[in-house]
């Protein structure tokens, strides 16, 4: 299980580098007023929430959901299931930022302690148990191991991630986890919002903000998962170095003194004189390249990242 195709990591070293220059930015920086840092918890939890939710198929919107989770009303033409589904994310999230707190390791006993928060009251029969049958995955270009294999599976997987042999960087390791995780798909069901738990766990633990996969990116995700399952992480890795720098930017920006001044390539392209057309910044964000996030449909940057690549491309030559 563990022959990973490592040729991807040097397209992705100078958007590690960022990343980790930016966590460092966060944590060297005085803290964030107490009121500030609960309020982007807060929203961040909303639409960590919605968006889990709503890639497995979930109906409320995250207007939806934010009413259920900070009014707790029921939403007209909603069923129960998908009312639980959002409060039941809640607490899986509060309880996993205990855990973060507490330095809990990622093993298999806060897998499943976080996976009975996801299906309780909707699934009891498998909330917080490892499936006893076999599983398809719609869509998926394989099928999962035998269920007489995941309880062993699982542990190799812990050990893998605690050991870590092949001395992966924390966020390669998270999406190594995530991924073969949902390869294994020890449940019957649950298992994405349970990986997608999991998986922020041990990036919380480094000092990083949780990474949150959009459901504006579900096409992409399940792609990415396919060619991973093909054992090419590129996608996949890259999918969640743009989630995580999308969380890391909402807390820069939050910081005192700092100007925002990410704004959409269309607007910039428009309002500054830049070296490149629209259509290439934008390949450029896609690929990485650039620092560079997306927000809903649109990829924003800023120009001194446009020009930080000019001049890296001058000196290369
Ligand atoms: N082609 C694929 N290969 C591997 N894993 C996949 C593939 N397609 C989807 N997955 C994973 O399986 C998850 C779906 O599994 P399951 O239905 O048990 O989880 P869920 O939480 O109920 O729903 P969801 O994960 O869709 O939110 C996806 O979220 C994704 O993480
Ligand atoms: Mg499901």
């Amino acid at each position: 299980m563990w022959d990973i195709n490592l040729v991807y990591r040097e397209k992705l070293q100078a958007t590690y580098n960022r990343l980790y220059e930016k966590k460092a930015i966060l944590q060297q920086s005085r803290p964030l007023p107490k009121i500030a840092l609960q309020k982007i918890q807060e929203a961040l939890s909303i639409e960590w929430t919605y968006n889990t939710n709503s890639i497995e198929g979930n109906t409320l919107s995250l207007r939806e959901t934010q009413m259920v989770l900070q009014e707790g009303i029921t939403v007209k033409g909603k069923s129960l299931r998908e009312h639980f589904e959002a409060k039941n994310h809640e607490t899986a999230l509060k309880r996993l930022y205990k855990m973060v707190e507490n330095k809990q390791v990622l093993d298999a006993k806060s897998i499943l302690e976080l996976h009975s928060y996801v299906l309780r009251s909707i699934e009891d029969d498998y909330a917080g148990r490892l499936r006893n049958g076999g599983v398809r995955i719609a869509g998926a270009n394989f099928l999962p191991p035998n269920a007489q294999k995941v309880s062993d599976l699982l542990d190799e997987l812990v050990e893998f991630v605690g050991q870590n042999p092949l001395q992966l960087n924390s966020i390669e390791l998270a999406t190594i986890f995530h991924h073969k995780l949902v390869w294994i798909h020890p449940f019957f069901d649950g298992n994405g919002r349970t990986v997608r738990l999991a998986m922020n766990l041990e990036l919380m633990q480094e000092g990083f903000p949780p990474a949150i996969i959009l459901t504006n990116d579900r096409k992409k995700y399940y792609e990415a998962l396919n060619q991973a399952n093909k054992g090419d992480y590129f996608k996949l890795s890259l999918l969640m170095a743009q989630a995580l720098e999308r969380t890391l930017n909402i807390y820069l920006n939050a910081m005192p003194g700092s100007d925002d001044n990410y704004r959409e390539i269309s607007n910039l392209v428009k309002e500054e004189s830049l070296p490149y057309s629209q259509e290439y910044i934008s390949l450029l964000a896609r690929q990485g390249k650039i620092d560079a996030y997306k927000e809903g449909r649109n990829w924003l940057t800023t120009k001194q990242a446009i020009e930080d690549y000019r001049l890296k491309r001058e000196r290369n030559r």
